[in-house]
């Protein structure tokens, strides 16, 4: 693999360009519009700049990874693009619909990717005219310092497919786990329960937010609190992972609890919006 294409330059798409890109592959990224995609590119370069102030990388290598960068609103822009990660918005009709659109483009080899988080890789491979070269690569937040990537394999997805993406999750410098198509794969299936068993926890007067938190930090050796990590994912992306997954298995522990949604709908997202189950002011 030469050359990687990214859709979405949010949070998790931009972790992945600049990841790519600093281990030598050639990114094209695609944005809906050039506000969007300005804005990626701009804290892709923040990063690089960061990293070279603290030293992690010499201002030459700086260079050299944002010119192996292209930003593009164009998705025909793709077409050279040995593997194509998807990374938009979680939502089954605008990835299906992107799909569709994309492999007008994509060359009859090329693999297509999803770095969904919750909904079944199946599906997404199934509304595809490639489900043997479509594959699930999971990312964690923030990508550029989370070690794992969880790879989802499907019934339909080819060997070889597998293969050339663990090598590819290789080369970032991460280690990647293989898991079998499931709503949540194997970390969300395990760590979104225990969010929002927390915020049952603490609506149900356990202790307060900080109490929790340092209980699972000190009691557990947890790099954040459940708290903090709620907020630092974003609590629309848990709402909406939560709602996916109780959808999926119809099991309580995946229901998100009423102040969840309370704070969604009130606009408290977490640090993205400055509030969350703490004031980021
Ligand atoms: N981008 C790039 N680098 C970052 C970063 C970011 N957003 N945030 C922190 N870092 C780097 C820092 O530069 C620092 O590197 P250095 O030690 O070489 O200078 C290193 O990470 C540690 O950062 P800090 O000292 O500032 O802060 P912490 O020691 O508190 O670490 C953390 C920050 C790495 C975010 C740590 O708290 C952590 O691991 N938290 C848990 C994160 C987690 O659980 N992520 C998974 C979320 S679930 C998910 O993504 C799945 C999805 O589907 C929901």
């Amino acid at each position: 693999m030469k050359t990687i294409g990214v859709v979405g330059c949010g949070l998790m798409g931009r972790g992945i360009v600049e990841v790519s890109a600093a281990s030598g592959y050639q990114v094209v990224v695609r944005e809906i519009n050039s506000d969007l995609l300005d804005g990626g590119l701009k804290a892709i370069r923040q990063s690089v700049d960061r990293a070279v102030a603290k030293g992690k990388r010499s201002e030459e290598e700086g260079e050299a990874l944002t010119s192996r960068i292209v930003g593009t609103t164009d998705l025909a822009e793709l077409a050279a693009c040995d593997l194509v990660i998807e990374a938009i918005v979680e939502d089954l009709d605008a990835k299906t619909a992107l799909y569709s659109e994309l492999e007008n483009h994509l060359s009859p080899a090329a693999i297509l990717a999803s770095n969904t988080s919750s909904l079944t890789v199946t599906q997404l491979a199934a509304s595809t005219q490639r489900p043997d070269r479509f594959i699930g690569i999971h990312f964690f937040n923030p990508v550029p310092v989370m070690k794992l990537v969880e790879i989802v394999t499907t019934l339909m997805v080819d060997p070889n497919t597998v293969t050339r993406v663990s090598d590819y999750v290789e080369s970032l410098g991460k280690r990647s786990i293989e898991c079998k198509d499931n709503s949540g794969f194997i970390v969300n299936r395990l760590l979104v329960p225990y969010l929002l068993d927390a915020i049952r926890a603490y609506e149900n007067g356990f202790g307060s937010l900080e109490d929790i938190d340092e209980g699972m930090k000190l009691g557990c050796g947890h790099p954040m609190g459940p708290f903090v990590l709620l907020d630092f994912i974003g609590l629309d992306t848990i709402y909406n992972i939560a709602e996916i997954m109780f959808d999926e298995y119809r099991e309580t522990r995946f229901a998100p609890p009423p102040l969840l949604k309370q704070m969604v709908q009130a606009g408290h997202l977490g640090r993205k919006s400055g509030r969350g189950f703490y004031d980021y002011g």
